[in-house]
Parts: C-alpha cells; sequence; structure tokens
C-alpha cells in the first residue's frame, strides 16, 4: 500500500512552533518514525510538505497513484475551498489529521471546510493521529 502524507502551512516549524500545543519534534522526526510504524505495517509513505495553498492543490490532484492521503491541512482546514474542492475532485481517499485536538481550542479551528469531503478526521493524539490515519487504511 502506497499513501501519500501532506503537511501544510507551518508544520515545516514543529519542534520550534507553540511546543505547548504541538509538542517539541520535529516534522522531519515524526515523518521518520510514521515511515518506520508504516514499514512494520507494509506500506510505503511519501512525504510532502508546503506553504502555499496551490501546492497543496496540485499534491492532491496528482494522488491517483497512492492508495489513500493522510492530510494535515494545516489553518487551510479551516478555509480553503480550493483544498476541499480538490479532495473531491480525486477518487483517492484522504483523512484529515491534526496533532492538537482542534474542538477543544479556539472557535474557528473548530470548523473544518474539509472534513464533509475526507474520509475521517483524526484530531488530538499527537504524532499518534498520523498513525491512526496509516491504521484506518491498512485496516
Ligand atoms: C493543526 C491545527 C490547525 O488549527 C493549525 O492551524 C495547524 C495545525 C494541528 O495539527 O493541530 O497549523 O492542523
Amino acid at each position: 500500500m502506497k499513501l501519500l502524507v501532506i503537511n501544510g502551512p507551518n508544520l515545516n516549524m514543529l519542534g520550534k512552533r507553540e511546543p505547548g500545543v504541538y509538542g517539541s519534534e520535529t516534522l522531519d522526526s515524526i515523518s521518520a518514525w510514521l515511515e518506520g510504524e508504516a514499514a512494520a505495517l507494509g506500506a510505503e509513505l511519501t512525504f510532502f510538505q508546503s506553504n502555499v495553498e496551490g501546492e497543496i492543490v496540485a499534491a492532491i490532484q496528482d494522488a491517483d497513484n497512492y492508495d489513500g492521503v493522510i492530510l494535515n491541512a494545516g489553518a487551510y482546514t479551516h478555509y480553503s475551498i480550493a483544498i476541499r474542492d480538490a479532495i473531491a475532485a480525486v477518487r483517492t481517499p484522504v483523512v484529515e489529521v491534526h496533532l492538537s485536538n482542534v474542538h477543544a481550542r479556539e472557535d474557528f479551528r473548530k470548523t473544518s471546510v474539509i472534513a464533509p469531503v475526507c474520509a475521517g478526521t483524526i484530531s488530538g493524539f499527537g504524532k499518534l493521529s498520523y498513525k491512526l490515519a496509516l491504521v484506518s487504511f491498512i485496516g
């Protein structure tokens, strides 16, 4: 099974960014851990990070060759209709993930415009959110 892991804006800042909310691990460290977890489950991961909305849209449009997408769209989650439309446009299933529990934070984070077109949402388990998304594809 081949999965594409997409991380959106500011997730490249993990480790430095609001460690009280997001922890002290870097995105590289989380990705290396996830790659190991995936290998043990027989899945192969490809990683993509961008701070640019259109690049995330393009990555989703090009996800045909993957069995699924694990997407942390960062703040775009809450207002990007372009990312929502890209998810709706492709057949590859997308699972929405968040490190933090977006429902326990500011009101604007409680809205996800992408959730209705995603296969499911996992929020609040730190890096484990990514593993839970991975397991959701493997069964
Ligand atoms: C986030 C939650 C978003 O609200 C925020 O804008 C992020 C990270 C998370 O992983 O918890 O950038 O997606």
